[in-house]
């Protein structure tokens, strides 16, 4: 009786916390912060049937899970334009609203599990005409175009396009396509065009746009989206083929979605899968999750890889980071130095699963064969 309500609060967190992670990555806020909250208080209930070891480590669990729960809006919404004139959107002001460029971000390739192809296939779309644009000249190469990666949740979409910005130096603009879509007709492309207008005033800017799908979603449903999508279509137009001192690139998880037109040549004529992290990419960010970290003799990598086929790059470092919890509780509680265990991380394990399903994964291989 005892054992099967644990699992039934197991079993209940888990689906919480997958619906939450779920939410927040279509970009549902107040979906995401209500899952969060009941994963939460699902765990203060675990917490109660727990060994004092494990009672301490999830109670602080939940903690991070109500904080990251109250932290959503901002984490979901307007995360990297603090200087965006929510009123200028709202009231329908002349000029959109106003943007402002992220820091360029500390990210490098390096720091980058796996993912070779999309490395390379990114140098040679973005990196080098930035990098030797006399080079390109020479050889008369086409540059232009937006790149569009797609790719489960939680894969390294965002990292490579902050390493991208990092890498050339650009000024970062990044956005999500929830965010630029607006209430107000006509709101939209005015946003659209006053983003495009202040990243090309600048000398060298990458504008990244998450949830593409939300922004450019197929025509002939809604005449909002269609217009916005019209708008979107002109702007690209209007500065492929010339010097590269914009970089567009877009992410999606449902690249489906995604307007046909958006995708031709010239546009996001490039799209690159970013699929889940194989098992030398899961090895890179294990061991880099333990690096400089006191580990027993008995925590085994090649095991943590085979067990961890299907997680995403976000499971892996939720995973890792759930597995030193306990040890960390117990060194300072003991004031002394306790070391990750083998234990630790199969404990881990059945507190986090993999968030990317086998059938999402297959969704993802459709529309590469069939571009639909
Ligand atoms: N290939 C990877 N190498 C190293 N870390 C990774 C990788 N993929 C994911 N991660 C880790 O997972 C976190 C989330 O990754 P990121 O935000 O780039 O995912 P995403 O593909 O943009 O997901 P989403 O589709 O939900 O926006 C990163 O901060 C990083 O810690
Ligand atoms: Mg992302």
């Amino acid at each position: 009786m005892y054992d099967l309500n644990v699992s039934m609060l197991n079993d209940q967190f888990n689906m919480y916390y997958s619906a939450a992670r779920k939410a927040y990555d279509s970009g549902n806020g107040a979906l995401a912060k209500r899952n969060y909250m009941l994963a939460a208080e699902t765990l203060l209930k675990l917490a109660e049937h727990s060994s004092p070891k494990l009672k301490q480590a999830r109670l602080k669990r939940a903690r991070r899970l109500v904080e990251i729960a109250e932290n959503i809006d901002a984490a979901v919404v307007r995360k990297s334009f603090p200087a965006g004139n929510a009123e200028g959107g709202e009231d329908g002001e002349e000029g959109g609203r106003s943007w402002a460029a992220a820091e360029i971000p500390d990210i490098h390739f390096s720091d980058i599990a796996g993912l070779d192809d999309v490395k390379k296939a990114i140098t040679v779309r973005m990196i080098n005409p930035v990098k030797y644009p006399e080079k390109y000249k020479l050889y008369n190469k086409k540059m232009g175009g937006g790149v569009l990666l797609f790719g489960p949740p939680g894969t390294g979409k965002t990292m490579i396009a902050k390493a991208i910005a990092c890498e050339v130096g650009a000024k970062f603009y990044a956005i999500k396509g929830s965010d630029i879509v607006s209430k107000w007709v006509g709101e939209s492309e005015r946003n659209i065009d006053s983003l495009f207008e202040t990243a090309r005033a600048e000398k060298l800017a990458i504008i990244f746009i998450d949830e593409m799908d939300s922004l450019i979603a197929k025509r002939g449903t809604d005449t909002h989206n269609d217009k916005r999508v019209n708008e979107f279509l002109q702007q690209i137009d209007g500065f492929s083929g010339r010097a590269p001192n914009l970089l567009l690139l877009g992410a999606t998880n449902r690249p489906w979605d995604i307007d046909g037109a958006a995708l031709r040549p010239g546009r996001f004529s490039q799209k690159i899968y970013v699929p889940l992290p194989d098992a030398p990419a899961r090895e890179f960010m294990i061991k880099k999750s333990l690096k400089n970290t006191p580990a027993a003799a008995d925590v085994d990598i090649a095991e943590l890889v085979r067990l961890t086929e299907g997680y995403s790059g976000a499971d892996i470092e939720e995973l890792c980071d759930r597995a030193k919890e306990d040890p960390l509780l117990k060194a300072i509680s003991t004031d002394s130095v306790v070391p990750v265990t083998r234990a630790d991380f199969m404990d881990a394990l059945k507190d986090v699963p993999p968030s990317v399903s086998k059938k999402e994964v297959e969704r993802f291989e459709q529309f590469i064969k069939t571009g639909e």
